[in-house]
């Protein structure tokens, strides 16, 4: 397995691979990797010939009261992990090498990056867009896994791809989760015990949501009533809890199969998010 850090060098590198007919599978991740990153590098190494995983904490997705500086790092850490999963090459770029001095361009994926998330966080689908724009045309990969359980940021890439016209197939994978139902996060670091314990109340509002709308059609507002009392009393403070078409993220008001409920909420002062398809 090879640790690159610059552009040229790891352009080269991989060229030389994709010239040779290998297909190149890419899993862009920010790093304080856990079981549910590794998922995807196992669903990378399934369907590519070479595994490429990128490694950089993005500065731009971040705001400026956010945890940019507390995002945990560990790089050995991650490196045994990759070794583990047959990773071939982890790209790991510093800040200056993804954003030189006078840097400019950004993307947005209009109309999907002010909204759900994008409404909390000004400026971070701007920011994860950008680079993962950069990270495509320095990898120039074949296919790129992205994980359900940031659908928001999965429906952005996956549109970005269809309307600039790259060809990179996106391939979703599920959403891992602790053995509490807790999905997986690398800012779960941040919880305390007891935290940890009562965040396990998100996903089991989103099933029961989901078990009392699957057969027959309810209403939106009230069953995101019950939803939000019940992560109250287990103390999270909600920052949305929303029904929305899985396609286009558009408000629904009756909740039925298909659609999409996603939920963030903070634990103390860590934002957590999850979500689930009815
Ligand atoms: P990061 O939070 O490190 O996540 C990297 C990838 O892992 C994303 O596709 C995310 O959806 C996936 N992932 C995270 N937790 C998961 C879980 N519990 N189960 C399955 N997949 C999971 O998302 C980012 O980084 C960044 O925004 C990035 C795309 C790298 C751009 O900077």
């Amino acid at each position: 397995m090879l640790i690159v850090r610059h552009i040229d060098q790891v352009k080269k590198i991989i060229g030389l691979e994709r010239r040779k007919g290998l297909t190149i599978g890419f899993v862009p991740t920010m790093g304080a990797l856990h079981r549910g990153h590794l998922s995807l590098v196992r669903t990378a190494r399934k369907k590519s010939d070479l595994v490429v995983v990128s490694i950089f904490v993005n500065p731009t997705q971040f705001g400026p009261k956010e945890d940019y500086k507390r995002y945990p790092r560990d790089l050995k850490h991650d490196q045994s992990l990759l070794k583990g999963e047959g990773a071939d090459i982890i790209f790991y770029p510093t800040v200056k090498e993804i954003y030189p001095h006078g840097y400019r361009t950004f993307v947005e994926v209009q109309g999907w990056s002010g909204i759900l998330c994008g409404a909390s966080r000004p400026g971070h689908f701007r920011g994860v867009a950008t680079v993962v724009l950069k990270l495509f045309n320095i990898i120039k990969p074949h296919i790129a896994i992205f994980g359900k359980k940031d659908f928001q940021q999965l429906l952005i890439i996956k549109k970005m791809v269809k309307d600039l016209n790259l060809d990179i197939r996106i391939i979703a994978a599920p959403t891992i989760r602790e053995s509490n139902g807790l999905a997986m996060s690398s800012r779960n670091k941040y919880l305390t015990e007891k935290e940890r314990k009562n965040a396990a109340v998100i996903i089991k509002s989103l099933r029961w949501v989901k078990r009392l709308c699957r057969k027959e059609s309810c209403s939106a507002v009230k069953a995101l009533r019950t939803m939000r009392k019940m992560i109250k009393n287990k103390g999270g403070r909600v920052d949305y809890i929303r029904a929305v078409d899985a396609e286009n993220l558009t408000d629904m008001k009756r909740i039925q199969k298909g659609v999409l409920i996603a939920a963030a909420v903070y634990f103390g002062k860590t934002r957590l998010i999850d979500n689930i398809v009815v």
